[in-house]
């Protein structure tokens, strides 16, 4: 691949931080544009060392900025949101700017020969159809403030004319630097590790996971082969991943001897997410995501049980 400029919004989070890492060790310069909203600033500082690592600190709704620092780049991966349903139901204001509006920007003050990869959900797919099997074809129909700004962002960029790809991102689970535990895989370890059980709501819903790395590797496939997926939307997932939540649990209770699993009737999902998601398109472009939800149990694990460690409250 050759060398290029990347600029990485929402560099610092738990997506960004990956892909970050992983574009360096590609060879790029990569600019991290992040507001450090959740005071990640560790998990990025010891790029610093890096000379073709550059971090700005700002905000993707400043125009002046966006404008002096999109176009200095070759390619731009638009990460920065709030995320989640649960989170944006809290920031409704911020929700709506920063994942629509922040794209709009994005769109008036690039160039067209720069290539852009932007990561939507897929969580609107089948939750007013009721359709279980979902492809690209299949309506998006959010129904939380999350799905229905980011579903927005996508149609920016699509509609455009300058071209951009998009991948419509299943839930992501595995290791970063910048780890997010309000992830539901995520907490499923966190709380058969701390708590012995794993409690949860929706245990017949199935959903689609794939992990970090695999997204990782999908943005470096669609930098390589821009030409052929530009202007679509393409399902980013595990085929081997699409799971029902019940049955997750059970996977991590295998892995972590001695939890019980609990369902009850608490903390339904925002957006009702309960659909199987083919991945095929993005397999006939010649990409597949193919780590495995058993590998993700057992690397988050081993992960959460360092952090688990930490108690810096005591000196004995
Ligand atoms: N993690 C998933 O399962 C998942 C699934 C589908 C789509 N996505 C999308 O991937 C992207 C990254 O998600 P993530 O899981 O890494 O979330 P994250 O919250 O860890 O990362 C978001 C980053 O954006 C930054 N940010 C927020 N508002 C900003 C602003 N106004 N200006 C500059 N920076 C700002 C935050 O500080 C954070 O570093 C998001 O666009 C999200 O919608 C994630």
């Amino acid at each position: 691949m050759a060398k290029e400029r990347v600029l990485i919004t929402g560099g610092a989070g738990f997506l960004g931080n990956v892909l970050t890492r992983r574009f360096l060790g590609e060879g790029h310069k990569v600019t991290c544009l992040d507001n450090l909203m959740y005071r990640q600033d560790q998990s990025i500082m010891p790029l610093a060392a890096n000379p073709d690592f550059e971090f700005v600190f700002g905000d993707v709704r400043d125009r002046a900025l966006m404008e002096e620092q999109v176009p200095r780049h070759d390619i731009v991966f638009h990460m920065a949101a709030i995320v989640g349903a649960p989170a944006s139901e809290q920031r409704p204001f911020d929700t709506k700017s920063i994942n629509q509006d922040s794209v709009a920007i994005l769109e008036s003050v690039r160039g067209k020969g720069q290539k852009v990869v932007f990561p939507n959900t897929n969580s609107g797919y089948g939750t007013k159809s009721g359709q279980f099997h979902c492809d690209e074809t299949t309506p998006l129909e959010p129904i939380s403030l999350y799905g229905v700004t980011k579903c927005a962002g996508e149609d920016i960029l699509l509609q455009s004319g300058k071209g951009a790809v998009v991948y419509r991102l299943a839930s992501v689970f595995g290791i970063s630097p910048r780890m997010r535990l309000d992830l539901s895989f995520h907490d499923m370890v966190l709380q058969a590790l701390s708590t012995g059980a794993i409690v949860m709501s929706e245990g017949s819903f199935t959903r689609n996971y794939v992990h970090i790395q695999d997204v990782a590797s999908g943005f470096q496939h669609a930098i390589q082969n821009y030409d052929s997926m530009v202007g679509e939307a393409f399902n980013l997932g595990s085929d081997g991943a699409n799971i029902t939540r019940k049955d997750l649990a059970m996977k991590v209770s295998q892995r972590i001897p001695g939890t019980v699993v609990y369902e009850n009737e608490g903390k339904a999902d925002l957006d009702k997410r309960n659909y199987l998601v083919s991945n095929e398109k993005l397999r006939r472009v010649g990409f597949e995501a193919n780590r495995t939800i058993d590998q993700g149990i057992e690397e988050v694990r081993r992960g959460l049980a360092i952090m688990l460690k930490n108690n810096p409250y005591r000196n004995v």
